[in-house]
């Protein structure tokens, strides 16, 4: 059995941090960022709010979108890097202030950037075989809560949001989630983490005095890796399903660098008109970045019925993926 998206939603927080704010916090400029990454302002959550609240929204939305009634929803796959807690799941608290069908599952996974494209894999084989029904996946991040301030290479890059899908199964055989490839290649892990707060190192006065439990970037061999993986990705979605380049009505990629989405639209051979831009309004949410993107296509009314999508991602691990849809 095929599944399909039957609906999409988001939660944007509502205050906004701009290049000119940033310009206040750390030694960089509106033209410096918006040259080299495409962004002009991102999003910050009030600090009352935690990831599974703004997890909940998006989920309520995809469901309000469905049209499903969220008690229906026997399970939720949320990725995030910025869980509530270190555990439980993130995910059993969406459970609970959705709503959803208690002893329903409920989990997260960790692939970052790439979380939703993997989230996307695991749901659509739990359709596949039967398991669920009514599926959310959701990328949900508030990395504003783990970006080092004092660090100019990385803190203009990112922003809070999410992003959510309710997957269901679809008899068309021809329309829903037509494949999806995942990978990672440990080899890269320690150029795009958070050093320490886990089993090998853990958090310490010391470490957090060096800063060492924020996020460390390799910003140059991740922007590499991130074009180079992310075409192959897209291209493996097009060769596996026999479509060209040509035939793709949308590539929703992940929003990391304006620059980085033009090098894989070269590769790929698919024109920068047909990528859904919003890079400039949010920056890099990690995995709520294609899910925020596709809700927005959605909403403009840009995506009709029929029409072919790319997903693809590449983030810390390094992980990435690619998922090709006929809407
Ligand atoms: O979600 C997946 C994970 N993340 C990504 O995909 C991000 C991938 N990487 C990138 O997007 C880019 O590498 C960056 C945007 C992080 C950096 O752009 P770049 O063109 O690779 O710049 P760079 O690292 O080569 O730095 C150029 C210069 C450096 O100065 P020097 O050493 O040449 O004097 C930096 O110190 O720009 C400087 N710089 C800044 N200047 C003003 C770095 N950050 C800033 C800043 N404002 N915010």
């Amino acid at each position: 059995m095929r599944s399909r998206i039957i609906g999409t939603g988001r939660g944007i927080p509502p205050h906004k941090l701009t290049n000119a704010d940033l310009e206040k916090m750390v030694d960089t400029s509106d033209a410096w960022i918006v040259e080299r990454t495409g962004i002009k302002e991102r999003r910050v959550l009030d600090k009352s709010l935690a990831t599974s609240d703004l997890a909940t929204e998006a989920g309520l939305a995809a469901c309000r979108n469905a049209g499903v009634d969220p008690a229906t929803v026997d399970c939720i796959v949320l990725a995030t890097v910025t869980p509530d807690v270190p555990f439980p799941a993130t995910a059993v608290y969406v459970q609970k202030k959705l709503g959803a069908k208690a002893g329903g599952a409920a989990f997260d996974i960790s692939a970052a950037c790439a979380g939703f494209i993997y989230g996307l894999a695991i749901a659509d084989g739990f359709i596949a075989r039967g398991q669920f029904q009514r599926i959310l996946v959701i990328g949900v991040e508030i990395l504003s809560r783990i970006v080092d301030w004092k660090d100019r290479n990385t803190c203009v890059l990112f922003g809070d949001g999410a992003g959510a899908v309710l997957l269901a199964p679809e008899k068309d055989e021809t329309r829903g989630i037509l494949s999806t490839h995942i990978y990672s290649d440990g080899t890269y892990a320690d150029l795009l983490n958070i050093p320490v707060g886990g089993t090998r190192a853990p958090i310490s006065a010391e470490a957090i005095e060096a800063r060492q439990h924020l996020v460390k970037m390799n910003g140059r061999e991740v922007y590499k890796h991130a074009v180079r993986n992310m075409a192959a990705a897209s291209k493996a979605a097009l060769e596996a399903n026999g479509v060209s380049p040509d035939q793709v009505a949308w590539v929703i990629a992940h929003q990391a660098n304006i620059r980085i989405i033009e090098g894989v639209s070269e590769r790929v051979g698919i024109p920068l008109d047909r990528f859904y831009l919003n890079i400039e309004k949010y920056g890099n949410t990690s995995s709520a970045s294609v899910p925020i993107a596709l809700d927005e296509a959605v909403e403009n009314g840009k995506i009709k019925a029929g029409d072919l999508l790319v997903f693809s991602a590449l983030g810390g691990g390094f992980a990435w993926g690619s998922a090709l849809i006929r809407w």
